[in-house]
Order: C-alpha cells, then structure tokens, then sequence
C-alpha cells in the first residue's frame, strides 16, 4: 500500500493512464530503444485531500541541461508574470531593500521584472539550460533543486526573503514536505508566500486529465494546500484564482497568526465542499469522464483519417504527452506537430513518436485538422492563427469536451 506524500495516510490509485514516457522527453530516432517509461496513476488521500501521483521518475530525469520547456515562448505568459511581478512589487514589497526569491524561475520570465528595478533577487532552477538563458538576462540564477536542505544553503549565504514566488513548480516537487519546511525558515516573519499551479477544481470540471503528467506530481486545491502548511504553522490567508494554464489558483500564505485571513479562502473552501472535492466518488466520476474523452477523441481521429484528410497537431505540449498516449494516437493519424520551441523541432514526441517539426511548416501548407495541443494557450493561439480558419482549416479540441470548431 502507497501512502500519501503530505500525511502518510494509505492511498490507492482511482486512475491508471497505463505506460507513460517523460512529457517533456523529446527524442531523436536513435533514443527510441532506450526511452523511459513508468505508471501514470493517480491517488486521491481521503485524509488530507491531495490528488496526486502514485509515482513519479527521479527529479533528474526531468529535469537537466535539455529542458524542453522555455516558459516565454508564450506571449500572454509573459504579459501574466509581468502582472504578477508588478503586484507582488506594489502590494507585497515594503521594506526598503527586500529580497525575493523564485522557485523553477525558467528562463527568467517573472524575475526580470524585479531584476531590472534593481530590486535584490534570487531564481532557484534545477535546469540550467534555461538557468542560463535566466543569468544572462541579468537574473541571478542556482542551479539547485530546491528542498529544506538547500533552503538552509540559501539561507546561510542570502538570508531570508520577504517574498517567495512560483509558478508551475510546487506541484512539481515529490517531497512537498520538505519544500515547506524549507520556506518556513527562508520566509521571514512577515514575508509572504505566493505561487500558483493549475487548479484541480478546474481540472474535474473540464475532465483536464492532461494535467496529470510525470512533472505534475500533485493537483492542488485550497483544502490540501491548507492542510500541508498547516503542519508547518502556516496559513493559507488568501487566493487569486487565474485563467492561465486552462484554470489555475495563486495561493497567499503567510507564518500563522501574521496576516489576517480573507474571506475569499473560506468561501472558496465552501466552494469545494460543493464541488464534492473531498470525496472519493468524485475522482471515480472523473475516471469515467477520461475514459469517454479518450474514447471519443480516438474515434473522431481514426474516422477522419479513413476520410483521407491531413490532421496535424498544434504545440508539442508536456500535456499532450498523456493525451497521445493515453488515447493511442500515433504518426499514423496525426501527420506531426507543430512547435515553435526550436529545441523540439526535428525531434520526435515521446512514447507514440509523431515527428515535432517547425511552425513554418503548419504556415506552409495547412491541414484539414489541427488538434489544439496548447488548448491551455488557447485563446493566443486562436487570435494567431484566424487565416488557418479563413482557409476552411477546423480546430479538433478536446477540453473541456471533444469537439470540431
Ligand atoms: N515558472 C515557470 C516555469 C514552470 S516549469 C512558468 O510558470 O512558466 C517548472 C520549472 O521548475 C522548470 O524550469 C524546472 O526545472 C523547475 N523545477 C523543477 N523542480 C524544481 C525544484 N525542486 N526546485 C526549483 N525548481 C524546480
Ligand atoms: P505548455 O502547454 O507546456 O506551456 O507548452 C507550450 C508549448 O506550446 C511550447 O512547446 C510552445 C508551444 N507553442 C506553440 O508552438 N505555439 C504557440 O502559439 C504557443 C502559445 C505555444
Ligand atoms: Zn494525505
């Protein structure tokens, strides 16, 4: 029996996606042979209320000098950090010289922001390939997995900070437990804690179950959230929901008895108490939902392709690694993808290798159909691409429910 990773209650999978390669594992034809693969399966603790994975493959094998992902290759993400940026500078940074540090800070994309007002920083970023791109924009960037350990590392050498920024990288980290602790010591008594993830409310109602990938290790909500920080004696004092990444929450945390707690946890914990979030039938209604999406999406590609159209996919995602392999669709109904990081292109796309090749080639010669991989970047791409629909292109999109537009 597995136990849960935030409270060591025992946990059984309420899903199996079956054999998964890593989401971001982009490989050329002679790495076929050796690809990784391990059980995508997911767990719901009925105790402390956290959706996670039963295992996940060591931080290493997802994280290295090849990173895949190069967080500002998104426009609006950008405009989204710079927001975000300009918030925590504005409402959050009082003191006169404060110190702020990122977790998983990518390329950079939200420590810039502070970096160039000069204001004293620290981007904490396991994958130095992006690490690099991160210090040479003039963002002071380790390469560090952060844990509690490093947390005294950094501390020893920074000293604490006053505000503790992430995005998309809490629930990347297995050993979430010693990811508080180590913030409980960096934070100091009246810093503040921000990060944000994709929302699992969001993920049930849309049947997002592409969410669930080797990195995403944990799908948050306010309960569970509170509940780990709890154990640390800190307190979930506020949230912002997002509509970033299909659904996401920024979470606001503080040392317990610091700040004031707003209003809008505890009516967002009602919220969830609604949506049945804390319930064990929930995820099995969700198993169901994946299932018919699975189902519908394969049988739509398989009844396209006899119908001797082209079918091409749009942005070779992390997400999409779980929709392809999970449905079973290869290179046989999905000529290739298109991508615009150039690190992808030329590659193939992991477990079901369809070939990733360039934008231009999409701009080059459109397709019948496009699968919105990036259905999370949606709305971008939606505004970019209004010639492919002017041309009698159709967009095949698969949340919140498979469909042709
Ligand atoms: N914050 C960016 C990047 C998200 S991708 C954005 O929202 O676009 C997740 C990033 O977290 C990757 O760059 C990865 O290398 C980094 N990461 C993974 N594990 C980490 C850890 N233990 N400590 C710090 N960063 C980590
Ligand atoms: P993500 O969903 O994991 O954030 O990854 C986004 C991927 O989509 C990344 O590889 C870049 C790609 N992409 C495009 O190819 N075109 C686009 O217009 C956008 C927004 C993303
Ligand atoms: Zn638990």
């Amino acid at each position: 029996m597995k136990k849960c990773r935030i409270c060591k209650s025992p946990i059984e999978p309420f899903i199996s996606f079956g054999q998964m390669p890593i989401a971001n594992g982009f490989l050329t034809r002679e790495q076929f042979a050796d690809e990784y693969f391990f059980e995508l399966q997911a767990a719901f603790c009925a105790n402390c209320t956290m959706v996670q994975l039963i295992d996940q493959p060591e931080p290493q094998k997802m994280f290295h000098e090849n990173y895949a992902f190069f967080s500002s290759t998104s426009k609006r993400m950008a405009v989204h950090f710079e927001e975000f940026a300009n918030h925590v500078k504005k409402d959050y940074l009082t003191s006169s010289n404060p110190f702020v540090v990122e977790l998983g800070c990518n390329d950079g994309i939200m420590l810039q922001h502070f970096a160039n007002s000069g204001i004293k920083h620290l981007g904490i970023e396991p994958s130095v390939n992006v690490a690099r791109v991160a210090n040479e924009k003039g963002v002071q960037t380790i390469s560090e997995f952060f844990n509690e350990s490093t947390a005294k590392d950094i501390l020893g050498k920074y000293g604490q900070t006053d505000a503790f920024l992430a995005a998309n990288v809490m629930c990347h980290i297995a050993d979430f437990n010693s990811v508080i602790a180590g913030i409980k010591m960096l934070v100091n008594p009246d810093g503040i804690v921000m990060f944000e993830d994709p929302y699992l409310g969001d993920v049930i109602e849309k049947t997002s179950y592409d969410q669930l990938y080797d990195e995403h290790v944990f799908l948050f909500s306010l309960s569970s959230i509170k509940y780990a920080f709890e154990q640390y004696d800190m307190e979930l004092v506020d949230i912002e929901p997002q509509g970033t990444h299909g659904g996401s929450m920024r979470y606001i945390i503080a040392h317990k008895g610091a700040r004031l707690v707003s209003k809008n946890v505890y009516t967002q914990l009602e919220k969830e108490k609604e949506m049945k979030l804390n319930k064990v039938e929930t995820y099995n209604v969700f198993r169901k939902n994946c299932e018919k999406s699975r189902d519908s999406l394969k049988q739509l590609l398989v009844d396209i392709n006899k119908r001797g159209k082209r079918v091409v996919g749009y942005a070779a995602t992390s997400k999409s690694t779980t929709i392809l392999n999970y449905c079973g669709i290869g290179p046989d109904l999905i000529e290739f993808i298109s991508d615009t990081t150039p690190i992808k292109q030329g590659k193939f796309s992991p477990g079901m290798h369809i070939p990733v090749r360039a934008y231009e080639e999409f701009m080059a010669k459109y397709p019948d159909y496009a699968v919105l991989l990036a259905w999370n970047h949606g709305e971008e791409i939606m505004d970019k691409e209004k010639q492919f629909k002017a041309a009698g292109g159709k967009w095949i999109i698969f949340v919140p429910e498979v469909k042709v537009v």
